[in-house]
Parts: structure tokens; C-alpha cells; sequence
């Protein structure tokens, strides 16, 4: 996690590092730290807090300088304050380092400089590289960048680095193992950040650094090799991304930008994919893939949180329409449970941000043994989306909040289109059902809308348990992911402690938890399972729990029975996850806001977790 800025060129570096690092903060916002050279030297400012209270804290000062670096960071190594923040600079003040990763091995590395001499002002691992870097240019006489390389041949674990040297302030260094860099190219200037947000408004040209490459950035010009000293030559890419799309757009918070932009993210994931008049559906990212896809024995899902409950939909979806067998596993215990995979299996890795580490490990692992892996990413270009053999992006934009929403349910739309096509292609779905189920994406757009015009009951209901300590979450077949996915947001943003459970299992546990302090947030929809889940909500009633149905349009019966009701539109079954998540993804919005909760930048989290 972290987010990392840096800049050199003839502007003002400090204006666009604390605009960027703004940008940034949803990777981390524990501390937050600028360095920038000029002619009276070097300057570092840093302090525990948001990049707000660095700009508070640094007013009137004098941070002129055209090469700098900033951060904004997710602690991993040392408590947030302001020692731990970064940059951090090493003992004799040569070198300053932003840093995005872990060093595994920095404690080793940490013993053998305090033999040589060294000491250390904080506890993270990211000073020992700086002072390692150090130790190598000053022992042996390296150039800045042949330190840098020196000490990244030590180093175990991952790093994206944005560094600058005292004695070659012309220069400005960036490095990646595992953590993203991504380089911005302009005339006579250079940006670099952990991803392209903040750097789209100056330039559309970008290096996507791989691992173990080296930039080192000047005024003049750049250059790019690997820790061994070996040329690269660079691959600049075409970034077309609107600017304006990282602003808040007139609405309180990103969150809440982020769920009304629904209908047009999804219109965007199926833009030039889904065909309504001629009833088809045409994947062009995975076309190649497709064979091989089609007569897979298994598909394996791997993704975490939200991507992870999106999966689950896949599951039904794949499973209903393709009849593959398909197993959802969340990356982090797939990757280190010696998984039996197959040549015949395929991978599917669902990850928003495309950097998380455990499901990038995950894909590593499975191509090692084998498998065809297939990505479905909404950030373009992220390290997922470039590992992965073939994959589908989400195009839901860019998504800042940290409780993911849009992503959501792009990447539901991803996995319907797939299992759909897949389903068409394998014979299982007549050309009738095929029309249908398209019609059906289709008009998701329009649904969503409807849901969102009953937004201002829906926050009515939201006041009704703004004070509530726990909630469940039922929902049954393709609801039952739904149900995840509604809990995880409440907890999430607002603290509420909140459990989503398949209906039918309420009765081996959570029924014990039911009184009548606690709300119960049932999806009841007219599917297939309408009945069962009308008993499910008796059984809440009987204990004195509180019921808010999310029931369909015209539904009078459960209306009878539950506290609050919420309508919802009709569609298939299988594309209801997609209409019924909004609802519960504007409660757990609303109950944050009315808790006084930051809800874009809820507590401990992180929207990009590259660490395991
Ligand atoms: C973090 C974010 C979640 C996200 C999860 C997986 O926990 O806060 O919103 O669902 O990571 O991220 P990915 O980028 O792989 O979808």
C-alpha cells in the first residue's frame, strides 16, 4: 500500500507532489511526507496525519525546488507518527527515499550497518535501505545509481521506490519489485507515482515500470535497466483517462460518486462488448483464450474482499450458464495451501486495483502449474492485468473510495458476460434464453437508476439504525454473495459490526444473536427462493429482530411482516446481484455519514493492499 509522488523537471515540484500524494490517499493515509532540493539544500517535512495536515503543518514555509518526492503511507513496519513517516533520509543525509512495499530482510541488513556504524531515528524497514543505498556509495564509491542497484541486489521483498540524492540533485531515481511505478513522460520534466492518477493531468504518455527496473529521471532525459545494469528499452503508453473523473463531481464523498456512477460504469464495461441488436456478445480481450475456456474441467476464481464476493456471483453464474465447475477461493489462502491445479483448469483473477499482492502471487503460483490465467481488472495496465495471459478490464474508471462499489458490479457485469457467451458456446443456452439474458444486461443501466431515485427512503432507513452495534445479512442463491458484499461495506466504513450468512444457515448460529436490538437486512426478492426466505423472515420476527426487506417492485406480502421494505426492480435471477447490492451499499453509505465516519478513508484500510 502506500502512495508515492515524485517530480523533476523546470516547475515548482511541491505543488504537484501534495496534489498527488491528495490522489493518492486512498493506498494509505497514516502519515503523510515531502522532499524536495533546492538551491539551499534539501528539505524534508512530514508529520503523522493526512496529506492535509502536511500542508497545515509546512503553511508559509519556503518548499521552492524542482526535483522532489512525497508520500502518503499505510504502516506496515512502525506505528504512524511522525519519525515513521516517510521520506526518510539516510544517517550523512546523501540519500531520501519514499518507499511503497516490505523489506523482508531489513532487520538482517539493520544488524550489519549498526556494525558498521549506523544509527536509526525510526523503526521502519524503508531507513534501512536508504542507509544501505548509503553504505554502498559511500564505501565504494558508486554513482547514486549504482548504490540504488547495489543495495536492490540485497534486498528481500517488495519495493516501489522514488529516490533522490543530495550530491546529484539533478536526478531523480525510481525502482520497482512488486510495487507499482508508473512514469510519466513530458517535455523536459518527468513524473513518477504509484499509479497514473496523478500524473494524467500533465502528461498522457506512460512507463510502466517492470520489476527490477531502475529509472533514473533527469531534466534531459531518462534512462532504464535492470538491477544487472542492462539496458531496457521502454514501452510508453497511451493513457487516455479523463482528468476530471478523480474529482468528486459536485457529491459529498467519492463513495457516493462512485455508486450513482453505476449505470454509466456499467454501460462503459459493456461498450462495444454486448450487442443488443444483434443479441450478441463479443470478448474480445479473451477471444484467444476462449478454446481453451470452453473446455475447461475447472475454473478456479482467486480474488479478495469485494473482488472475492464478486467471484462468488461468478460461481453461480459459470456454474447455471457455462456448467463448469468453478471454486472461489480467496488468493491468500490458495497461494500458500499447495493447491491441486491442473493444465486443464483455468484461472480467473478479479482484482480492482490489479496490484493486490496475495492475488498476484496467486497468478504467479497457477501459471507456474500450468494453468490458463485470465484477469478481469478495472485499472488499466496494473500488474494483474499485464501477468495474466488474457483478461477483460471492468473500464468502471477510476474508483477512490476505499469501500468499493462501481467495481463491484463491473466486475459482476465481466463475469455474466463471460459465463453467458461461454454458456451460448457450449450448448447450453438456446439462441431465446441468449437474447434474453442480453436484454436482461441491457437494461441493468436503467434498473439501477430506478433504485438510485429511491435513494432518499433508503436514507430514512439508514437513520432508523444509525445506532445499531451489530447487523446481519440473508440472502439466498445469487443474493447469498449479495448478502457478503452488504455486510463487508457496513463494516467497512461505519465500524458496525455486521455478518452476512446464506438464509437457510441462520438457523445454525446467528438466530441466537437475534433480539430486537438487532437489524436484519433480508434480500427477498420474487426469485426462485421467494418463500423460503418469506420463513426466514418469520423466524427473525418471531425473536423480535428488525427486518428491512429488500423485496420486489409491487412485493404486499412481506411488507406485512418487516420494519422497512426497499423496491427494487424485476429481473432474472441471475442479474439481481447487480440491482439489489445498491441498496445496501447507499445504507452502509448513509449509516457512516450519520456516524460521523470518513467514509472514503475509513480507519486501518487501504484500497490497494500490496502486502500480503
Ligand atoms: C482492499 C479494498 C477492497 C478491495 C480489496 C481487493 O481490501 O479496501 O475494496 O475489494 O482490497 O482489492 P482488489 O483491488 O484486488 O479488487
Amino acid at each position: 500500500m502506500c502512495g508515492i509522488v515524485g517530480y523533476i523537471g523546470g516547475r515548482s515540484a511541491w505543488p504537484i507532489i501534495v496534489k498527488g500524494l491528495q490522489r493518492l490517499e486512498y493506498r494509505g493515509y497514516d502519515s503523510a511526507g515531502v522532499a524536495v532540493i533546492n538551491d539551499g539544500g534539501l528539505l524534508v517535512r512530514k508529520c503523522k496525519g493526512k496529506v492535509a495536515d502536511l500542508v497545515q503543518m509546512v503553511k508559509g514555509q519556503d518548499l521552492s525546488g524542482s526535483v522532489g518526492i512525497g508520500h502518503t503511507r499505510w504502516a506496515t513496519h512502525g506505528v504512524p507518527n511522525d519519525v515513521n513517516a516517510h521520506p526518510h533520509t539516510s544517517m550523512n543525509g546523501k540519500f531520501v527515499v519514499v518507499h511503497n512495499g516490505i523489506i523482508e530482510n531489513y532487520r538482517e541488513i539493520k544488524a550489519r550497518l549498526v556494525e558498521k556504524g549506523y544509527s536509526f531515528k525510526s523503526q521502519t524497514d524503508t531507513e534501512v535501505l536508504a542507509n544501505l543505498i548509503e553504505s554502498f556509495y559511500l564505501n565504494e564509491k558508486l554513482t547514486a545509481e549504482q548504490a540504488v542497484k547495489a543495495a536492490l541486489r540485497r534486498v528481500i521483498g517488495a519495493y516501489g521506490l522514488g529516490i533522490i540524492c543530495t550530491d546529484e540533485p539533478g536526478i531523480l531515481i525510481a525502482a520497482r519489485k512488486g510495487s507499482p511505478i508508473a512514469i510519466g513522460v513530458a517535455q523536459g520534466e518527468y513524473f513518477l507515482a504509484s499509479d497514473a492518477t496523478p500524473i494524467v493531468e500533465y502528461t498522457d504518455q506512460l512507463i510502466y515500470l517492470d520489476d527490477e527496473q531502475v529509472a533514473v529521471l533527469s531534466s534531459d532525459g531518462y534512462t532504464i535497466s535492470n538491477l544487472n545494469d542492462v539496458h531496457v528499452d521502454p514501452v510508453i503508453t497511451h493513457v487516455d483517462f479523463d482528468a476530471d473523473n478523480i474529482d468528486k463531481g459536485g457529491f459529498d464523498h467519492y463513495m457516493l460518486k462512485e455508486i450513482h456512477e453505476q449505470p454509466q460504469s456499467i454501460a462503459d464495461t459493456m461498450r462495444g462488448r454486448v450487442q443488443s441488436e444483434t443479441h450478441t456478445i463479443n470478448l474480445g480481450g479473451i477471444a484467444d483464450a476462449m478454446p481453451r475456456l470452453a473446455s475447461a474441467r475447472r475454473i478456479i476464481v482467486v480474488a479478495c474482499g469485494t473482488s472475492f464476493h464478486a467471484g462468488l456471483v461468478g460461481e453461480y453464474l459459470f456454474e447455471q450458464f457455462a456448467r463448469i465447475p468453478v471454486e472461489v477461493e480467496y488468493a491468500s489462502e490458495f497461494r500458500y495451501r499447495d493447491p491441486i491445479i491442473n493444465d486443464d483448469d483455468v484461472i480467473i483473477a478479479i482484482s480492482q486495483s490489479g496490484e493486490t499482492a496475495d492475488t498476484l502471487a496467486a497468478i504467479r503460483m497457477a501459471h507456474e502449474k500450468g494453468a490458463l490465467v485470465l484477469g478481469v481488472c478495472n485499472v488499466v495496465g496494473s500488474s494483474i492485468a499485464r501477468e495474466t495471459d488474457a483478461g477483460i478490464y471492468t473500464h468502471a474508471g477510476p474508483e477512490i473510495g476505499v469501500a468499493s462499489t462501481k467495481a463491484f458490479t463491473s466486475q459482476v457485469v465481466v463475469l455474466a458476460m463471460m459465463a453467458f457467451a461461454l454458456g451460448r458456446r457450449r450448448g447450453n443456452i438456446d439462441e431465446a434464453t441468449y437474447a434474453s439474458l442480453i436484454d436482461g444486461l441491457v437494461a441493468i443501466p436503467s434498473l439501477i437508476a430506478q433504485v438510485l431515485d429511491s435513494e432518499p427512503q433508503i436514507r430514512e432507513v439508514s437513520r432508523a439504525y444509525q445506532l445499531a452495534q451489530n447487523a446481519i445479512y440473508l440472502g439466498r442463491g445469487y443474493l447469498y454473495p449479495v448478502a457478503l458484499e452488504g455486510a463487508l461495506k457496513l463494516k467497512e466504513i461505519s465500524y458496525v459490526h455486521a455478518e452476512g450468512y446464506p438464509a437457510a444457515e441462520m438457523k445454525h448460529g446467528p438466530i441466537a444473536l437475534i433480539d430486537n436490538c438487532m437489524p436484519v437486512f433480508v434480500l427477498a426478492t420474487h426469485d426462485k427462493f421467494y418463500d423460503k426466505i418469506v420463513n426466514n423472515i418469520q423466524e427473525v420476527k418471531a425473536r423480535r429482530g428488525q427486518v428491512v426487506a429488500i423485496v420486489t417492485k409491487g412485493d404486499c406480502e412481506i411488507s406485512k411482516m418487516a420494519d422497512y421494505v426497499i423496491e427494487i426492480p424485476e429481473c432474472d435471477d441471475a442479474l439481481l446481484p447487480l440491482v439489489a447490492v445498491v441498496p445496501l451499499q447507499l445504507i452502509s453509505y448513509y449509516v457512516a455519514v450519520m456516524r460521523g465516519c470518513n467514509v472514503d478513508q475509513p480507519r486501518n484500510l487501504a484500497k490497494s493492499v500490496t502486502v500480503e
